[in-house]
């Protein structure tokens, strides 16, 4: 079975790069491109090499290489196949596949999965509106409305987050309201709304519908308005409902995340509603898990600043220690409080400000990590105390800003009973950071210097059409430097000039036109990223040129054995190094 190519372009050209991607990296803008670590499984860095271009729906990692489009990267990141990464975008934007050359049954079966799909989506979504309206306008709802306002959310809580109330057992006229839009048993299960026994699995409980980062319902968890065991219940695990990855009341709160570049993970999905109600947006929650990488990956994307607000118990601690190790990868400035009551309760009492002047109590996370280590260490003898320094010490060498890092050293060693020194003795860190990481193998300044020149071709067509024409022209040259295909150092380079040059003058769009260089997306995405680093000038241009120019000159004369031959190319490059020399650097 094929996906018609017109289906394959239509997908390519609607898929949101951006968006994609972001699901697998927190992604920043810069300029016209969006940068963040790279998402590559097997490159794990901690400096931002991945770069993503919307306009021109291509990403590249200058760190590893890799690079494609939206559907490469789906089916790299998802291990999909090229068909299932299509499917899969197609999806998200909503583009319907047109089939061709298909086996009848085989289109059939796609069809049934995407249509299964959207029918669980239909069905939550149908439910929450259900259990919602049932909350306002049910007379068995009574109870549950009184609930909510002895808890005192206000009904534009109610409202903003959609709760609701899922009818009572023997009540409930939910599977039948539910066939009537067309919503049959499969779907409701496939959705986790019926129990075990075929019936509703959320009956007689407050319903708080949990919303993707897209704003689209995958689940709920459900309250029980007495002591009933559990207190809440979830949607069961499903591949659109994932505990560890989604977060309670994320679309709701992502503006003021945004804003403030800061969020706060609270325990609670009722803590959120609180904070929400007085004024503080910025808050989400975890699912009763602790707060995971994935959890901080996605808040990342948003904000520089996560506050993790918990009640301290042995899970969370050994959570937060997890991660610490994420946040120093995502550069997040990760806070921690451990609170004495749940946010919720605690607002009842408490006026909003002072809940702010509680966080700016809040610890960094690695002074928090080792004051627990110390903490526990405490009272005990010098020898169990000095067990602590290895990991203290691993913790320490974490800390980047070096002010927080001797305050730091200052701590832990007062709490060990050691001289700091002993903390700070430098091993050299086994991950040294590499930033701004060039595109060529920086040891051969001869590739370096082809990158450069293909990159400028690429970002600046208006720039270097005519040395590319014309060639670059000085006095002191008797005829002017023409780049020519063999003045690169290897046949790849080689290759992509000649095309680049046929295409002179032209931008980026119709050059990627060409087969030959869409062929070549990976190294072309790349360059043109590149490209932009180099604030290309003319000057620049020309002292590009120059050192190509140079290098294959060079190369050439160690490379022939002919003596008229070295001293010609001797005096061209002699000549060449005068101009760059001479060459005024703008910027
Ligand atoms: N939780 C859960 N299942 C349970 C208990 C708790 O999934 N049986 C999760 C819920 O996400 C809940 C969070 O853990 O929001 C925190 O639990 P808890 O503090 O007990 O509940 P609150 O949300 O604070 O609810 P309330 O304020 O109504 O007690
Ligand atoms: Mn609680």
């Amino acid at each position: 079975m094929r996906i018609s190519h017109r289906s394959i372009e239509e997908v390519r050209e609607t898929a949101n790069l951006v968006e994609v991607a972001s699901e697998f990296t927190a992604l920043r803008r810069q300029g016209t491109r969006y940068v963040g670590l790279c998402p590559y499984p097997d490159h794990s860095e901690k400096t931002p090499s991945f770069s993503v271009s919307p306009e021109r729906g291509f990403y590249y990692c200058f760190g590893c290489q890799k690079g494609g489009d939206a559907i490469k990267l789906v089916s790299e990141m998802k291990s999909l196949s090229f068909v299932e990464a299509v499917s899969y975008l197609a999806d998200r934007s909503g583009v319907q596949l047109e089939y061709e050359g298909s086996s009848p049954a085989e289109a059939e079966a796609v069809k049934k999965r995407t249509a299964r799909r959207r029918n669980t989506y239909k069905a939550l979504a149908a439910a929450a509106v259900y259990y919602h309206k049932y909350l306002h306008k049910s007379s068995n709802a009574e109870q549950a409305r009184a609930y909510l306002q002895t808890r005192r959310f206000h009904e534009s809580t109610i409202e903003e987050f959609r709760l609701g109330y899922a009818p009572p057992r023997g009540r409930s006229g939910f599977i039948q309201a539910m066939r009537r839009l067309e919503i049959g048993r499969e779907a409701l299960d496939d959705a986790g709304l019926l129990s075990a026994r075929g019936g509703e699995r959320f009956a007689g409980r407050i319903t708080f519908p949990i919303f993707d980062r897209r704003g689209r319902i995958v689940g709920f968890g459900a309250r029980t308005m007495g002591d009933d065991q559990p207190k809440y219940l979830n949607t069961p695990e499903t591949d659109i409902f994932n505990k560890r990855d989604l977060l309670y009341g994320l679309p709701q709160a992502l503006e003021a995340i945004r804003k403030e570049r800061a969020a706060l993970v609270v325990e609670g999905y009722t803590d959120v509603l609180m904070l929400h109600q007085v004024g503080i947006k910025n808050a989400v929650a975890t699912l009763g898990t602790a707060t995971t990488p994935n959890h901080l990956k996605t808040l990342s994307g948003y904000a520089d600043k996560i506050y993790v607000l918990f009640d301290p118990d042995a899970a969370g601690e050994k959570a937060i220690e997890r991660a610490s190790a994420t946040a120093a990868e995502l550069r997040l400035d990760l806070r921690v409080l451990r609170l004495t009551e749940d946010p919720a309760d605690w607002l009842l009492e408490h006026p909003a400000e002072e809940f702010k002047e509680l966080l700016s109590t809040a610890v960094p996370v690695l002074e928090y990590s080792i004051r627990r280590i110390v903490e526990r260490t405490r009272g005990s003898d010098a020898t169990s105390r000095s067990r602590a320094v290895p990991e203290v010490k691993s913790l320490i060498q974490e800390i980047r800003d070096p002010v927080l890092r001797r305050e730091a050293v200052r701590l832990a060693a007062e709490a060990l009973g050691i001289s700091p020194r002993e903390l700070q003795s430098s091993k050299t860190r086994a991950t040294t950071r590499t930033s701004g990481q060039r595109l060529a193998v920086p040891s051969d300044p001869h590739l370096q210097a082809g990158w450069e020149v293909l990159a400028l071709i690429l970002t600046r067509p208006d720039l270097t059409a005519e040395p590319l024409e014309k060639g670059i022209t000085s006095p002191s040259l008797p005829e002017s430097l023409i780049l020519k295909p063999e003045d690169f150092a290897d046949e790849e380079q080689a290759d992509i000039f000649s095309v680049l040059r046929e295409h002179a003058g032209e931008d980026i769009d119709s050059i990627l036109s060409d087969e030959r260089i869409r062929s070549r997306m990976d190294q072309v995405g790349a360059l043109s990223s590149e490209g932009e680093k180099l604030y290309p000038s003319e000057a620049s241009v020309r002292q590009a040129w120059l050192r190509l120019g140079i290098l294959s000159r060079q190369r050439a004369k160690r490379g022939t054995q002919d003596y008229d031959a070295k001293n010609r190319l001797h005096e061209e490059i002699q000549r060449l190094k005068e101009v760059l020399r001479n060459n005024p650097l703008e910027s």
